[in-house]
């Protein structure tokens, strides 16, 4: 049985969100984060925090040995793509050594299972609906770590009988139903942005194009509820456990919604006058990605409970009232 679990990058956006889940279901969650872009105010407070850096392999090996952990969330990472362009050492030594070294603090330890956050970001532009055996070619270099990570973390888990599943997800929003935790971090996201925008008194929503090939002219992505995202880690954790097996699963609704109908979703919540400001595209955007996510369904037997457009603006929204 799992009982003791290690999420790194437990005090960012979704591993606040995982650690929510899993308490709810009397996991005993510790947490490793550096804090360098996640905050004191989304740790759960039944969770054991240690404020460390996952290239300091000796102190992460000493707290999963003294903690006994049987099973590792690894989510620390940083993720913005334009900073990785401009930054790319930075990218390589945080997601790609960095998940090598905690990769050898589990190294002859009691840890059985190894999750991994992955991204969408791997797949090869124009592809449209995306499987797992779809063409990998990361346009970013974000991407190009990840894809990295996820091959260091398959060979080292074949050759030390780990159980890993690599989780690759869509984009995700929304924050969670407890009110409590939710997106802090004013990167790139569009439901952030937005919902920072909608709480002003002229609220103006930013598009990048409304010329591209799609229903609408706008950029389509396969938007994921942050809450079913946090709820994917509890079933499969428990599901290659289970099996003694390893697995690799797109997550995402296998719908796309244009970036204009987010825009008219957030606009329809409000009486105010709403601008949406259509402006010129964005270098490197890609027009629109969908996860096929058929295998995902069939491992866990997963029904969403959050697939639903105005559901996850809502609760931005929330969030952001509340923040
Ligand atoms: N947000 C998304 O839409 C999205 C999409 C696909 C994949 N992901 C992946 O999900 C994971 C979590 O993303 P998030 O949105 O919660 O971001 P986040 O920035 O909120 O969380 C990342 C956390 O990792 C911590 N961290 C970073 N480097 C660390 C290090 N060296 N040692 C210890 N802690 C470290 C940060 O302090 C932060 O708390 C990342 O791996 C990201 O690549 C996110």
């Amino acid at each position: 049985m799992i009982k003791n679990i290690l999420i790194t990058g437990g005090a960012g956006y979704i591993g606040s969100h995982i650690s929510e889940v899993l308490i709810k279901n009397r996991k005993k969650i510790f947490i490793a984060d550096n804090l360098s872009t996640g905050h004191k105010r989304l740790i759960n407070k039944k969770a054991k925090f240690f404020k460390v850096d996952i290239l300091k392999n000796k102190k992460i090996r000493d707290i999963i040995v003294k903690n006994k952990i049987d099973s590792v969330i690894h989510l620390a990472a940083n993720l913005i793509i334009s900073e990785g362009e401009k930054n790319p050492k930075k990218y390589f030594r945080n997601n790609v050594l960095g998940t090598k070294s905690l990769l050898k603090a589990c190294e002859n330890t009691g840890v059985k299972n190894f999750v991994f956050s992955s991204t969408a970001a791997v797949y090869k532009d124009g592809q449209y609906k995306v499987h797992e055996k779809s063409v990998i070619k990361p346009k970013s270099f974000y991407g190009k770590t990840k894809i990295k990570a996820e091959k260091i973390i398959k060979r080292f888990c074949k050759r030390n009988k780990i159980n890993y599943c690599i989780l690759r997800y869509f984009n995700i929003a929304g924050s969670s139903p407890s009110g409590k935790i939710g997106l802090i971090n004013k990167s790139d996201h569009l439901f952030k942005n937005f919902s920072r925008e909608i709480i002003k008194k002229r609220p103006i929503l930013k598009i990048y194009g409304d010329n591209y090939n799609t229903k609408d002219g706008s950029c389509i992505r396969d938007f994921i509820h942050v809450y079913d995202i946090a709820e994917i880690h509890y079933k499969v954790l428990e599901k290659i456990n289970k099996l003694k097996n390893s697995i690799t699963l797109n997550c995402g609704y296998n719908k796309g919604i244009s970036v204009l109908e987010v825009a008219k979703a957030f606009k329809k919540q409000t009486l105010k006058m709403v601008k949406i400001l259509v402006l010129k595209r964005r270098k490197g955007d890609l027009v629109k990605i969908i996860a096929s996510n058929n295998k995902l369904k069939k491992f866990i037997k997963w029904k969403p409970k959050f697939n639903n457009l105005n559901l996850i603006v809502k609760s931005c929204i929330n969030w952001e009232k509340r923040h």
